[in-house]
């Protein structure tokens, strides 16, 4: 693909936990030489906390308020980059509106198995404590769908995809769209 071709809006990726917004987000950086954004680790940098310490001392509200400034911060951006979204950041409606308005948004998908498998050990994710991961993975999943799909320009299934396949169909559909 030429991806000295494509400018313009930012390339967005949402989805749960474990569906491969990092890693697919920043190969597809490198591969259209832009910057890449993890709104995770922006509201870790502004905190200087990690997400577990922020939802220790503050709660889930309190985390969602900085990932509310983090997603305004990166949609701000004038230089075009590829922002990952943490999995709940699309829960908010002023955050669904940013993205859609200067992203193009790629929603992400697997089956609550394989991002179980992906996710790996629990503990670095607040909401994943306790329980069986893949159930908890699978009622957020429920209870989010119409979030991600009202927001998304584009659903990539990565179950049973590896990260290359991955990242050619992301780039792929940001291309055809562009
Ligand atoms: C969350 C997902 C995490 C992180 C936080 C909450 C969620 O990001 O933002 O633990 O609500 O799904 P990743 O999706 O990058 O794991």
């Amino acid at each position: 693909m030429n991806a000295a071709a494509v400018s313009g809006r930012h390339l967005v990726l949402v989805g749960m936990m474990g569906a491969g917004k990092t890693s697919v987000g920043a190969r597809c950086a490198a591969a259209l030489g832009r910057p890449f954004v993890d709104t995770d680790a922006l509201v870790e940098a502004s905190a200087g906390m990690t997400v577990q310490q922020i939802f220790a001392a503050h709660g889930e509200r309190g985390f969602r308020d900085l990932e509310r400034w983090a997603v305004s911060d990166a949609c701000a951006s004038p230089t075009p980059a590829v922002i990952a979204c943490g999995g709940g950041a699309v829960l908010d409606p002023e955050n669904r509106r940013r993205l859609r308005d200067s992203g193009f948004v790629v929603w992400l998908h697997a089956t609550p198995e394989v991002l179980e498998r992906r996710v790996g050990a629990a503990e670095a994710r607040p909401l994943l404590r306790g329980g069986s991961t893949a159930v908890t993975l699978g009622r957020l999943a429920a209870l989010r769908e119409h979030s991600y799909e009202a927001v998304a320009d584009a659903t990539v299934d990565t179950t049973a995809a590896d990260l290359g396949q991955s990242v050619d169909v992301v780039l792929r559909a940001y291309e055809a769209a562009e």
